[in-house]
């Protein structure tokens, strides 16, 4: 009876494609990613520096998972793992990327967050990956200090105005500009991918939704704060006021 409860439970739970141990995926990314995704350098706007594969953060697995679907595992010029490995990665990166589009949240040594993500369609017929954004609240409740950020991926951006408008409120500018240089020392340089929408202090919190406008042509994507849940919506609030 033991045996084949044990048994069922195990067929369940272990996905039939060979799911990566976190431990192999850090190490790839440590290899790949974080050369350039250090805490000095924040490439993107984004640490990897102590990425844990092991760690639940289905926004952040999205993200990841539109660069490795085109052609970040390279970006470091380490070359790339091998085929079966590529797959392996992918296929667990998909896996901790579900519930991307609900929000997550996490405490932790008293910082709250809570992170979501939004596709938008192709922004090119010839391409068929969905390019995403990401939108990341960060509150230090102690300090009151707190932070708001949007990534998007995979495509870069420069010389664009983008606005953000809180609740249909009257829509803030933010200017991206310049280029990043890499975290690794190559000497491509590419534009931005992140942006902090909590600086100016002019953005308040959303009660029900963040529309973000204009980082691509016509492009619109928008943010479901109603659907932040009540406690963790009022301790993320305390750091916007
Ligand atoms: C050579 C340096 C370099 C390497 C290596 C690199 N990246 Fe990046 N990454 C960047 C830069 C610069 C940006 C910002 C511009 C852009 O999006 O291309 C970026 C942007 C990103 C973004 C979008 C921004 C965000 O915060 O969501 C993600 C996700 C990302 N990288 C993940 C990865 C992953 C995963 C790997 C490894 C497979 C990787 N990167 C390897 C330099 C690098």
């Amino acid at each position: 009876m033991r045996i084949w409860l044990t048994l069922g439970f195990a067929t369940m739970c272990v996905p039939v494609q060979a799911a990566m141990p976190a431990a192999q995926q850090n190490a790839l990314v440590k290899q790949y990613c974080a050369v350039c995704h250090t805490d000095a350098a924040m490439n993107g706007g984004l640490s990897l520096q102590h990425y844990d594969a092991a760690k639940r953060d289905p926004a952040l697995a999205a993200m990841i998972l539109t660069k490795l679907n085109t052609g970040a595992m390279g970006a470091a010029g380490n070359g790339v793992p091998d085929k079966a490995a590529q797959e392996a990665w992918l296929a667990s990166t998909k896996e901790q990327a579900a519930g991307a589009a609900e929000w997550f949240v996490s405490r932790e040594d008293g910082l709250v967050s809570a992170s979501i993500v939004r596709e938008v369609p192709p922004r090119r017929p010839d391409v068929k990956e969905s390019p995403v954004y990401r939108v990341k609240i960060a509150c230090n409740t102690g300090s009151g200090i707190g932070q708001m950020q949007l990534t998007w991926s995979p495509q870069p951006q420069t010389g664009r105005t983008l606005t953000a408008a809180a609740d249909g409120n009257a829509p803030v500018e933010y200017r991206i500009e310049g280029r990043e240089s890499m975290g690794n020392g190559a000497t491509v340089q590419t534009g931005h991918a992140s942006v902090l929408l909590s600086d100016g202090g002019k953005l308040g919190f959303p009660n029900q939704s963040l529309t973000v406008r204009e980082l691509f042509d016509g492009e619109s994507v928008q943010f479901p704060f109603s659907a932040l849940d009540k406690k963790t919506g009022t301790e993320l609030r305390r750091c916007f006021r």
